[in-house]
């Protein structure tokens, strides 16, 4: 009976632990103790958010949401409403998002705020599966930029040495793309150490350099870099609906939903995809000069502006392309090139368009490894991972070890992983982090109704309930799809939480023992005087 007792107590106090909450007051005094620089302001971050939305999503995924031929499921000329119905989905957690930023504007997002609703344990799991969204992100991100710059040169065949227009197989390529290149022509040269075949995708690692020690020079830098790929992105893009409307032909736009409601919601799941990001600014908040008033604008204002430009976008690609009979290969992997080059014979529009896309992964790779690093400094304040993380560069005044960390790490991935399902465990991070943060803002109304929300969600529970069905429904929605991803998130969940019971676990509860023999120590020493 005794030892059924005690076993019932020990289960009762583990579960007491794992389930500690973090108040949201101690958060604000640890960012204010030794914060991040507060810099950003709110034009700062509309650009980080669009900077961190427009990117593969609408440069090259766009075209596989739109086919709707026959062996494919797109959404056809009906992916403008595809585009609404993510950015519905998105709008829902972007409030929640923002709800949260501004009442607790410390680093961390998604990470934070579960810390200061459902606990320890909790908290622990969605930071790592934010890694999937933003540090797998990353690396996918990486090298889809790899392929757009090895695309972007092959069009320079007549001016460039053979080694740089049309590089080898094995120097451009992840190892799982490249033995499917090599399976498809088997005269492919990759070299071989010890029998393994050696592919080192050389762009996406030098880009992936690139941007660590930008970041690690200062977030203001970055956003400034930022700036200047959002207006080259949004210039392209601009020129594309501007010279693109006049080879429009209404009659593609007939039948407008090819494969009816079933092809828009595939629409509407794929092109999801084109909308992460805007979560990312929430990360940052501690950095921001004015969160409470700049954070709401910010991220609902990027997400409003990627809306229009993604319509636009959908109206005059459907228009020029007939979207309900099947596609070439060349739309599906680069929609606004192809249809510049091929309908409208522009080849200059279709470079123009190349060099935007290059510049818009770029932003995108700047906001997504920022959003990582923000994430595992939150995790180190408390206690998860290593304190030396938390040391500042003594003159960039940035994470500098922590961001190298992660650059170095994402090379490893980069040399590793196979990349199509690294994109899709992107996605299932992020449905993941935007149904809890909804759950977080409904838990935390009612655990602690008072605390100032400078911006509260309307409609509340109704809008973060609406947002938990949307996302939910899109992710059980591919789960019931048989993949890789599907079967590796659980996996991935699984190796998280053993990581937290050997590890994140036992370090917590070593550092509240040493906190409170330094108590007891202190206490003694002022008895003593
Ligand atoms: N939204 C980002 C992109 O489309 C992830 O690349």
């Amino acid at each position: 009976m005794a030892e059924k007792y005690s076993r019932a107590t020990l289960t009762r106090n583990f579960l007491k632990t794992i389930t500690r909450i973090k108040n949201p007051d101690e958060m604000l005094a640890d960012a204010g103790d030794a914060g991040l620089e507060k810099t950003l302001g709110v034009w700062d971050l509309i650009i980080l958010g669009v900077g961190a939305i427009i990117g593969s999503g609408i440069f090259a995924v766009v075209g596989i949401a739109a086919a709707g031929g026959d062996s494919s499921l797109g959404a056809g000329p009906a992916l403008m409403v595809s585009m609404v119905i993510a950015a519905i989905a998105c709008i829902f957690s972007a409030l929640c998002y923002s709800e949260f930023a501004t009442m607790i504007p410390v680093a961390g997002g998604a990470y934070t705020y579960t810390f200061a609703t459902l606990g320890e344990f909790a908290a622990w799991m969605v930071g790592w599966v934010l890694m999937l969204e933003y540090a797998i992100g990353f690396i996918a991100v990486a090298c889809a930029w790899s392929n757009h710059l090895v695309q972007f040169l092959s069009g320079f065949e007549r001016f460039l040495p053979a080694w740089l227009s049309n590089p080898p197989v094995w120097l451009v390529n992840d190892p799982f793309t490249a033995s499917k290149i090599v399976a498809a022509n088997p005269d492919t040269f990759v070299p071989h150490v010890f029998g393994v075949p050696i592919c080192i995708n050389l762009p996406a690692i030098l880009i992936v350099l690139l941007i660590t020690a930008i970041l690690v020079k200062g977030t203001k830098d970055s956003a400034k870099m930022a700036g200047i790929m959002v207006f080259v992105k949004l210039a392209v893009i601009a020129l594309f609906v501007i010279a693109g409307a006049f080879y429009v032909k209404p009659e593609n736009w007939t039948p407008f939903a090819p494969n009816g409601v079933e092809g828009i919601f595939a629409g509407a799941f794929l092109i999801f995809f084109a909308y992460i990001g805007f979560d990312a600014l929430a990360t940052a908040a501690e950095e921001c000069k004015n969160p409470q008033k700049d954070l709401p604008v910010g991220i609902i204002g990027s997400l409003l502006v990627t809306t229009v430009v993604y319509v636009l976008v959908a109206l005059i690609l459907t228009g020029m392309q007939d979207t309900a009979a099947p596609v070439p290969a060349a739309f599906l992997k680069a929609p606004m090139a192809y249809c510049m080059m091929t309908i409208a014979h522009q080849n200059w529009a279709a470079g123009l368009i190349s060099i935007g896309s290059l510049a818009g992964l770029t932003s995108v790779l700047l906001v997504l490894e920022m959003a990582a690093t923000r994430i595992l400094y939150a995790m180190s304040r408390d206690h998860f991972i290593s304190k030396r993380f938390q040391k500042l560069h003594p003159k960039f005044k940035t994470p500098a070890l922590l961001t190298w960390t992660v650059g170095l790490l994402a090379v490893v991935g980069i040399l590793t992983l196979n990349l199509d399902v690294a994109a899709e465990l992107c996605n299932y991070g992020t449905f993941t982090s935007f149904i809890i943060v909804c759950v977080a803002v409904l838990i935390l109304r009612k655990t602690d109704p008072d605390r100032p929300r400078p911006f509260k969600v309307p409609f509340s529970p109704v809008v973060p309930s609406l947002g938990i069905i949307t996302c939910g429904g899109l992710m059980v929605y591919k789960s019931m799809q048989p993949s890789s991803s599907a079967l590796l998130f659980p996996v991935w969940l699984g190796v998280g939480a053993m990581i937290y019971l050997l590890y994140g676990f036992v370090k917590n509860r070593l550092n509240e023992n040493k906190i409170h023999n330094e108590k007891v120590h202190n206490k003694r020493q002022e008895l003593l005087k």
